[in-house]
This record gives structure tokens, sequence and C-alpha cells, in this order.
């Protein structure tokens, strides 16, 4: 049995109220079995702590563990904040932050030791799949990200670039055929980790389409950006994650 998941990625978007809002309708989110985390901005993890049912992660952690890293956030931290995931390598990251396989290889390796699971987020451009890289990108993403990694406590996203923010998402059947690489790709590192690791996908995933999304084989749930703001919207993704 895989673990269903929803996590909800603010970005740079939500604060105490909307945590408010997600700790009252909690129990509705999360019922059967669903496992949901929410990622505020990293600032509100503390308060978020008050609220003790909600499960937590951040959006990014830093490689270094402490020492002169200005603006950075080590993973002990935000475990200590109450984090107990963390995004790594989402595609803004990668594009705006010089995230590299290398660096997220590093950052994994940091989450994992400050005992977060990490979520690891690939995905590739829209040139990327009209030259037809698509596989050899997400393959380079998880051989290089994962290098130092536990793979049995991992989770992974795939979020295509093209379908982040903008309304296209991907087909319920490219986004099964990219799930089914990732799946076989952990299977031959470790078959018992590739039947029990969680698989989200990610871009404009809204209620409209998360039944659909949902249902195929390897998807196990959603990660979630503009409909997470919204806890009607998220509400409804959550439910649809319930009946996979
Ligand atoms: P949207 O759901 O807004 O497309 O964002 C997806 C995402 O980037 C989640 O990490």
């Amino acid at each position: 049995m895989r673990q269903n998941m929803v996590i909800a990625n603010w970005k740079l978007n939500g604060g105490t109220e909307l945590i408010a809002e997600f700790a009252n309708q909690w129990d509705s989110l999360t019922a059967n079995n669903v496992q949901v985390v929410v990622c505020p901005p990293a600032v509100y993890l503390a308060a978020a702590q008050a609220h003790p049912s909600l499960v937590l992660g951040a959006q990014s952690c830093s490689a270094y563990q402490e020492g002169a890293y200005t603006g950075e956030l080590s993973a002990a931290m935000l475990h200590e904040v109450g984090a107990r995931y963390v995004l790594v390598g989402h595609s803004e990251r990668r594009a705006m932050f010089g995230e590299t396989d290398e660096v997220v290889a590093n950052k994994i390796a940091a989450a994992q030791q400050a005992n977060l699971v990490p979520v690891l987020c690939v995905g590739e451009t829209a040139e990327q799949r009209s030259a037809g890289f698509t596989a050899k990108i997400i393959l380079q993403q998880l051989e290089q990200g994962l290098l130092q990694a536990d793979l049995t406590r991992l989770v992974i996203a795939y979020e295509p670039v093209w379908a982040i923010g903008t309304g296209e998402t991907a087909s319920p059947a490219q986004a099964q055929e990219i799930h089914a690489l990732i799946r076989n790709w952990v299977a031959q590192q470790d078959k018992g980790v590739a039947a029990k690791i969680p698989l989200l996908y990610g871009g404009s995933v809204k209620p409209e389409n998360a039944a659909e999304l949902f249902q195929q084989q390897d998807i196990d749930g959603g990660l979630i950006g503009g409909a997470s703001l919204d806890v009607e919207q998220f509400k409804a993704i959550c439910t649809a994650a319930q009946e996979i």
C-alpha cells in the first residue's frame, strides 16, 4: 500500500491567517489516511507549530549545517521549528537561485541528516520536451540529485516546468508516463522502495483535474501551488486523493 499524499506549496504567499484556516479544516483535509503537508514561507513555521495537528514542510533548506551563509536556514533549524518535510530542487529554485543537481544532492543529504523527509522535485522545460529530452532530463535529475540519498525516506514530485502556474496541466497519460519512468528508475535501485515511495504530480492541479490525474497507476497525489492558497479548492484536491 502506498501512502497517498497532497502537499501545499504556498511559495511566497500566505501567512498566519491562512495557517489558521488550514488548521480549522484539517480534519476534513486529512480524512482517509491522506498525508497532507503544508509548506508555508519558513518564517511562519514556528507560529504554525501552535496548531499541533498540522503537518509542516519547508520550501527549501540550506545545503550547509552552519557557518557564514547569510540568509540561509539549515535543515536542523527548520526541523526545530516544526518542519517534517522539505521541498528540494523545485524548478523555481533551479531556474532562479542556481540550484544545480549537485546542490540538490547536498541539500537532500543535509535534510535527511536533520530527519527531514526531502521531496525531490524534477521536471523538464517546454523546450526540453519538444526536443525529445524529457526522459533524459528526468533520469539525470534523479541520478545526480539522489547520489547520496537514503531512498527509504524520500518523496519524489514530477512537476513539468511548462505546467507550473500556467493553467496548462500535463494530460493524465503524459503524467503517468513520467511517473512510471520514475518508479522504474527507483525499482532499479531498490524494488521494495519502488513499491512504497509516494510519487506526486505538480503543475496546475485544480479540483477539476485532480481526480483524473490521481487515478493514474503511478500517481500517489499532488504538489499543489496556486490552488493550495484557497482552502476550499485545496480541500477538493485532498478529497480526490482520498479516493485514489
Ligand atoms: P501550480 O499548482 O500553481 O501550478 O504550482 C505547482 C508547483 O510549483 C507546486 O510546487
